[in-house]
């Protein structure tokens, strides 16, 4: 994945994101959405500013790669996690997130911050919602309540709201299994992201309720030991690793060599 730079500083900063606020309505998949505000997008999501730049070209090879999973039938909901903190696990996410939405067939993509200790999704995307996960799954709110649209379309969030008490015993309750089974059918992919599993537990008690995780690795940082240990820690709580993405990777080739349009 390309170094993620502030090149498109100046274009984020032209553009203002739509952060829209969607409830349901009657038919369980006929959606409303409402705006509730305007935000600024951190210019880290490339997919969103520049669909065509090489990092997004990184993004959608990795959509594909997902997509031709289990031949053709992909997992539908899967976590992000790492080792360690910051190696690009939201980035990761909302980036994907992004790029999966853009597809030719559009499908209906929800991501969801269970970072519910350091959340930063709402960071990245200039906005911070009044409910979140945590809301919905201490029964202070509804999922409906939760959920908010990014100016494209098929995209929904969930932020991860207030800093819970107990973060990891939210995360095996059944309140979270309840709101796994209640938005399941009202998406075709939903994207977790979730806290390193090296430091807190939180990313195999979610993992082993999905179909998988996707392990980020920073290149140049995170030691091969460390990668190790978290791998064995996602085995032990029972969660699949899907496969890694590799972060931070300079490119020393030129981009003409990369552009092919
Ligand atoms: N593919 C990437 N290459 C280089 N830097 C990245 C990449 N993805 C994210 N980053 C940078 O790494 C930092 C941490 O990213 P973040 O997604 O918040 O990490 P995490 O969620 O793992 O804590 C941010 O400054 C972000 O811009
Ligand atoms: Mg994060």
């Amino acid at each position: 994945m390309g170094k993620i730079t502030n090149a498109l500083k100046k274009a984020a900063d032209e553009r203002m994101t739509r952060i829209e606020k969607v409830s349901k309505i009657k038919e369980r998949d006929q959606l409303v959405v409402k705006k509730i505000g305007e935000s600024k997008m951190d210019p880290s999501v490339i997919t969103y500013f520049d669909p065509k730049a090489l990092i997004s070209e990184q993004y959608k090879i990795l959509r594909t790669n997902i997509l031709s999973m289990n031949k053709g039938k992909p997992p539908k909901t899967f976590v992000v996690t790492s080792s360690i903190h910051s190696e690009g696990k939201t980035i990761t996410s909302l980036n994907l997130a992004v790029s999966l939405a853009q597809a030719v067939h559009k499908p209906r993509v929800l991501l969801v911050d269970a970072d519910l200790r350091k959340g930063k999704l709402c960071r990245y995307l200039g906005t911070k919602p009044e409910v979140g996960l945590s809301e919905v799954l201490s029964g202070q709110a509804n999922v409906k309540d939760a959920l908010f649209n990014i100016d494209i379309d098929n995209l929904a969030f969930i932020d991860s709201g207030a800093v819970p008490e107990y973060p990891s015993e939210l995360l095996s309750s059944d309140s979270f299994k309840k709101f796994l089974s209640d938005i399941k059918s009202d998406f075709d992919h939903i994207i977790i992201d979730t806290p390193p599993i090296i430091s807190v537990t939180d990313s195999g008690i979610v993992g082993a309720q999905v179909e998988g995780v996707i392990l980020v690795v920073q290149a140049g940082r995170t030691q091969r030991g460390i990668v190790k240990r978290a791998e064995e820690l996602l085995f032990q709580s029972h969660s699949k690793i899907l496969g890694h993405v590799l972060t931070n990777i300079e490119y020393h080739l030129p981009e003409y060599i990369y552009r092919y349009l």
